[in-house]
């Protein structure tokens, strides 16, 4: 079993995390340029017109001019930067500056089950933790039994949704001994309604920035990401997922899109299930904003958070808090730069 963090140190372990993760945004960018070449010219191929420039001069700016500037090939299609200003467009390799924020924080939001933990002991809404499996002693803690049919186990610590399943409550325990690595088991949500009919084969989440200034905290920004057929069950972006935006003040949905990998269109209506969620207002949005903010106050140590959450027919739960949170899935809406520049993104060296 892990133990319980002591918030005020800050250990070795603490030091490597951070050089991990420094180090990941890094390689995560320098190879783009190799791995985002053929999906590129495959989806741009025959489309270049639209773009109004020539297919020499659309492969120049993706994969020199603005990679220079720190911009991921697939960032200039997405971002529309053959068009938009790029001054107002967060590069990824900026988002470097996320980790060190958030760097002398700890684990808390590394682990699934300490965050989760976290949740409960200050009565944070959140799904039942059902269990926890240590691999090495493969041993499984129990917590809460579960009341759906259904649960979902989750690597300990993991991202984007890998390695995650959802299987029968009656038959998880074996699943997880051939495990090799730790995991977390959580009652699988029951979505409201009006999240079940844009796309009921996944838990369709809320994802929400907030950003801490001294002892104030700010609700900068959200999107809803829904599944696919294709994205596995879950609905990460990076899945395949769909993000929609959000109108911040009225909670109302706007255009929904894909990352430029799976085919950068608008969407209207969920491009598998046919529902048209353009101009609906999101249920318990209001909510929604309290429990991000009063949740951030509880991990005070972050900077910035990326919440993931989830509506219930009796309200939002938090499924995760991101500590180095992606902005792509709002950056296909609207540069973020605008909203950052003044907050410890751009602030904090
Ligand atoms: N308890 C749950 N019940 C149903 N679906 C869930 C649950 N927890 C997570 N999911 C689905 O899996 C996705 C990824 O889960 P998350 O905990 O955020 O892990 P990751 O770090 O891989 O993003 C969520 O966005 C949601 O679609
Ligand atoms: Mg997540």
């Amino acid at each position: 079993m892990k133990a319980e963090p002591d918030l005020n140190r800050i250990t070795l372990h603490d030091h490597l995390a951070h050089l991990k993760e420094y180090w990941l945004a890094v390689y995560g960018f320098a190879p783009s340029m190799i791995y985002e070449g053929p999906y590129i010219i495959k989806n741009i191929k025959g489309t270049y017109k639209k773009y109004k420039k020539s297919f020499p001069r659309l492969l120049y700016e993706a994969f020199f001019k603005y990679y220079m500037l720190g911009f991921k090939p697939s960032e200039y299609f997405e971002y529309q930067l053959y068009k938009n200003d790029y001054k107002t467009y967060v590069p990824m390799m900026e988002l470097i500056k996320g980790s060190k924020i958030n760097r002398m924080a700890g684990d808390l939001l590394a682990s699934k089950y300490l965050f989760k933990k976290k949740l409960l002991e200050n009565n944070i809404s959140a799904p039942k933790l059902i269990a926890f499996y240590n691999h090495k002693g493969k041993k499984i803690t129990h917590y809460e039994k579960p009341d759906n049919k259904k649960v979902i186990i989750k690597p300990d610590t993991g991202g984007g949704g890998r390695g995650i399943k959802i299987l029968e409550s009656d038959n998880y325990k074996e699943s997880l001994k051939s495990m090799n690595r730790d995991y977390i088991v959580e009652e699988y949500i029951k979505q409201h309604s009006f999240l079940n009919n844009i796309f009921p084969g996944a838990v369709n989440s809320i994802r929400i920035l907030t950003v801490k200034e001294k002892n104030n905290y700010k609700f900068l920004k959200s999107v809803l990401r829904t599944g696919r057929n294709t994205s596995k069950g879950v609905d990460n972006f990076s899945q395949g997922g769909l993000s929609i935006k959000i109108d911040t003040e009225t909670g109302v949905l706007k255009h929904g899109k894909t990352h430029f990998k799976h085919g950068d269109l608008e969407h209207k209506t969920h491009p598998d299930t046919g529902f048209n969620f353009y101009n609906k207002k999101i249920p318990f949005y209001d909510e929604i904003k309290k429990l991000s903010i009063s949740a951030h106050k509880h991990f005070p140590m972050f900077g910035i958070v990326g919440w993931d959450i989830a509506i219930t027919k009796k309200g939002p739960v938090i499924i995760e808090g991101n500590r180095i949170p992606g902005l792509f899935v709002y950056q296909i809406h609207e540069g973020m730069k605008p909203y950052l520049i003044d907050t410890v993104y751009y602030t904090e060296t």
